[in-house]
């Protein structure tokens, strides 16, 4: 294990073409923000870099639906998202944009490097091609039906509908977004990194971190590392975006796909937060000494872009180099997602609580701590308002605002507002907290990114601290027993110290409104000394005799009321009714009948009674399932969407119904001979359709 002495943590950059929502918070910024702070307060040296992603084919696709520039939408949401970021006390050390003269230069420099040691492949190809619009049409830009399940809405690199991942060719009857027409198919070129020649190189990495990622990341990419690396195209046709530095025809209109120029954005960034410094090559001490840990922190979909994607692109820098070699990611936190009232956030369907919007109604920490216990690590969690609104109430006001209000209001009303006298560390250890013990397992939660842990340790503190005041009752002991009573509170005014340096990293606004009402001036962060752990300071009392606090405790926290909350769930209601028209409107167009077919048409369709006779998962599409059937005296292959609602084991041996007249079909490189029949129930589980009866396999159905 390398000695480290300095962190770079990264937050993945989230596309400047719409705002973060509050599922964007819990699964990346959030986490990196009390990472971030909780090293800080630890006194090690750690930047946290983020930024903008300013490229990419949604951004134009949104510049033309509003009839603006791509220009126009980057900044608004640039602009937006960085307001909210600094709302919420997500604390960047330099907040960037992809669309800088200093990341297009970066990212120009990671090309012409790679391209000039004969690393990228350049490759024909065939690609979509609008003659109206006279422009190529990258996945995004085509529509059509998709393949697997037939709605007639697919993308050209998705189907929001059954989450395939499909590829432009795939799509039956594609339309250009552009103009609606029918697209050509044109020759182009493309450059490809080919990342099966960094296989074995990207094995013997992800293995010496098997240990330490979690296991989400490891099976992604190992399910990844698995299926054999293939050449990723890492340019585009299209206007907006980084161009390809070569002067060559080829390169003319082509700019940098926006995954290769994306992961750059953070040592551009870096080069930037050290410009700005005055220090110019201080950026390198964060990532060409193997001294400094890198750390990216990012949401599921991001995986393999973060754990195979980037390292392989800076093993292709740092080939045949003896100097300037850059660090590979040490840890990359991915989390789960963070549902909203059960259901995904979706900017596209508008599903979703934007992080501004949020902020203008409820402030940021009651937002940090309710997310942090919700906090996605090892599966999917679930964001409700109700929850939102127990927490802040029961845990942030009724716990921990309602024990340092008492403190501070006790000790000013009875004891003029001075730590009456110190407290011994026996006593500290008599509270019936483990402070060693907590203090390691707060230690151990925030280091290895248990961050829901962290945050219940903090709490479990204000409730012992709570217990131990309501219990010692010193507003009764004070008239029989003054000292004791004085004992109880430089014991509680401890603890409200103590709980402001414990939970610093989630609630950092609120511990340092504690931190002055227990009258100290200027911030917590303000205390950071380079090598010194403040986090030592919860192990015994720190607040000597004749400590002079605030004369006036704050409320730390309002309640919500439920006429606050009441408007947001009528808001999600109207959401949710909304969702299932369009969701009810999907089936329902479905289900409109099609254009009238005459008998003899209908009589070409052959629908036949198979037998299935094996199954299997198909590589690269977690959605299919490779079926052998036997139909009649033939068997047939068909692949078919339903690896979502039926294991292999359960379709073996079925009767179906095929159309076996179907024309031949290849999807991932599978030929697929037919289709078989299957409706969707409401909550858009398939059911196959199974015909029952005696001999009936390969006989007609009519
Ligand atoms: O998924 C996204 O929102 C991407 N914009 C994330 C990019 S992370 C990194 F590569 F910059
Ligand atoms: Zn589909």
């Amino acid at each position: 294990m390398p000695q480290f002495t300095r962190t770079l943590v990264t937050s993945a950059l989230p596309y400047a073409n719409g705002p973060v929502h509050l599922g964007h918070l819990a699964g990346v910024y959030l986490p990196a923000d009390i990472y971030v702070r909780y090293k800080r307060l630890k006194g090690e040296n750690i930047i946290h870099i983020g930024g903008s992603d300013e490229h990419g084919v949604p951004i134009t696709i949104t510049a033309e639906k509003e009839g603006i520039s791509p220009r126009d939408v980057v900044d608004r949401y640039h602009q937006m998202n960085l307001d909210a970021f600094s709302k919420c006390g997500i604390s960047f050390d330099y907040y960037g944009r992809t669309t800088s003269a200093v990341h297009h230069n970066t990212a120009q420099e990671f090309f012409l490097e790679i391209e000039g040691k004969g690393i990228f492949r350049q490759k024909n190809e065939k690609l979509f091609f609008d003659r109206k619009a006279n422009r190529f049409l990258s996945d995004r830009y085509v529509t059509g039906t998709c393949p697997i399940c037939n709605s007639p809405e697919a993308n050209g690199d998705q189907c929001e509908q059954c989450g395939t991942h499909l590829s432009p060719l795939e799509l039956i009857n594609p339309k250009s977004k552009l103009s609606d027409a029918t697209p050509e198919l044109r020759d182009t070129m493309h450059w490809y990194f080919p990342l099966g020649r960094f296989q074995e190189q990207l094995e013997a990495y992800v293995h010496t971190h098997e240990e330490d990622w979690r296991s989400n990341v490891v099976n992604y990419t190992n399910t990844w590392l698995k299926q054999g690396l293939n050449d990723r195209a890492i340019t585009r046709d299209l206007s907006w975006g980084i161009t390809v530095p070569l002067e060559s025809v080829e390169a003319f209109g082509k700019v940098l796909y926006v995954w290769f120029d994306a992961v750059l954005g953070y040592i551009s960034f870096t080069r930037e937060w050290a410009a700005q410094r005055g220090e110019r090559d201080l950026w390198k001490s964060y990532w060409q000494d193997p001294q400094c840990r890198l750390v990216h922190f990012i949401g599921k979909d991001n995986v393999v872009f973060h754990t195979l994607m980037f390292p392989a692109i800076l093993m292709a820098w740092n080939q045949g180099r003896t100097s300037e070699l850059y660090n590979l990611a040490d840890n990359v936190p991915a989390s789960e997602f963070m549902n909203f009232e059960g259901r995904k956030f979706s900017k596209s369907r508008n599903y979703a609580v934007y992080l501004g919007e949020f902020l203008e109604k409820f402030p940021a920490d009651t937002l940090r701590y309710s997310i942090a216990m919700n906090y996605p690590e090892n599966k999917d969690t679930d964001f409700s308002w109700q929850d939102f609104q127990n927490r802040t109430n029961g845990e942030l006001a009724d716990t921990l605002g309602n024990f340092i209000k008492r403190s501070v209001d006790f000790t000013n009303a009875r004891f003029d507002g001075v730590v009456p006298c110190n407290s011994t560390t026996e006593e500290w250890n008599a509270l019936g907290i483990e402070w060693q013990d907590t203090l390691e397992q707060l230690d151990r939660a925030y280091e290895e990114f248990h961050f829901r842990e962290a945050t219940s340790l903090g709490m479990d503190i204000a409730r012992a601290a709570n217990r131990f005041l309501t219990v010692s009752e010193p507003w009764k002991m004070i008239k029989v027993d003054h000292d004791a009573a004085a004992r109880t509170m430089a014991i509680s005014l401890n603890l409200c110290h103590a709980l402001s340096i414990a939970l610093f990293p989630v609630i950092p606004e609120t511990c340092n409104r504690i931190y002055a009402m227990l009258g100290f001036d200027g911030h917590i962060e303000d205390r950071i000394v380079h090598g010194k752990s403040l986090f030592t300071e919860i192990l015994q009392p720190a607040l000597k005799e004749g400590h002079k606090i605030r004369k006036n405790a704050e409320i730390l926290f309002t309640k919500i009321e439920e006429g606050d909350i009441a408007p947001e769930l009528a808001k999600i209601a109207a959401l949710l009714a909304e969702a299932e028209k369009r969701e009810a409107g999907v089936v329902q167009s479905r289900m409109e009948f099609k254009p009238a077919i005459s008998f003899d048409d209908f009589l070409k369709v052959d629908l036949r009674v198979a037998k299935v006779l094996s199954a299997e998962p198909v590589k690269k599409a977690a959605k299919l399932l490779k079926l052998q059937l036997q139909v009649g005296s033939v068997t047939k292959q068909v692949l078919a969407g339903i690896a979502k609602h039926y294991t292999p084991e359960e379709m073996i041996g079925k009767n179906v119904v095929i159309v076996a007249n179907l024309a031949e079909r290849s999807i991932r490189d599978e030929v697929s001979e037919g289709m078989i029949l299957a409706v969707e129930g409401d909550d858009g589980k398939l059911f196959v359709i199974e015909p029952s009866g005696d001999k009936i396999n390969g006989k007609l159905i009519q």
